[in-house]
């Protein structure tokens, strides 16, 4: 009986509380406002990504945490499930090569936010950016390797890329 109560307040047929759509939209925001992930390149193993011609997306395999699950293992695409703002981050790591550096840049849809690259000849290093972005449900952020470098990561994970929600808007 008493969730069918429940169940009537949220559809709005009690009177006088609570406002019908401020109940479900508070409801609906609980549930989708913890958002956070946190992921490395390789699933298993130790190697390097490219280098390739051409500007390529980057599909980050090992899952730490996928909470609110809008990170896609299978894709490398975080999709914005809430209006809000998030923050993003990332490390890429990469052995000194004489004609490669090691580089990848934060996509919003289409759109090139920031890039973390760098080119030394021998020995290795990391670079790494961040950013915190004001996203419309729907709004797809993932990482597109620059051409012609590489990124190397093993089992110690030194290649990740991770996004929180800060706060919905
Ligand atoms: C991972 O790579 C680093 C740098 O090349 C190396 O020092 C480390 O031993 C490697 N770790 C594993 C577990 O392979």
């Amino acid at each position: 009986v008493s969730s069918v109560l429940v169940l009537a307040h949220l559809l709005g047929f009690c009177s006088p509380v609570p406002g019908p759509s401020a109940a479900v939209k508070g409801l609906f925001s609980l549930t989708v406002r913890q958002v956070a992930f946190s992921t490395s390149l390789l699933a298993s193993g130790a190697g390097h990504t490219g280098p390739f011609n051409t500007h390529t997306n980057l599909i980050f395999r090992h899952v730490f945490e996928n909470i609110g699950n809008a990170y896609n293992p299978q894709t490398g695409r975080f999709t914005a499930p809430v209006r809000g703002a998030y923050h993003f981050e990332f490390y890429i790591y990469g052995l000194g090569h004489p004609s490669h550096g090691s580089g990848a840049t934060l996509m919003k849809n289409e759109q090139l936010i920031c890039i973390a690259f760098e080119h030394q000849p021998s020995h290795a290093s990391a670079s790494s950016n961040g950013v915190t972005l004001l996203l419309e449900v729907g709004d797809v952020v993932f990482l597109r390797q620059w051409v012609n470098t590489w990124i190397y990561d093993n089992t110690s994970h030194h290649t990740t890329f991770s996004g929180h929600l800060l706060f919905t808007m």
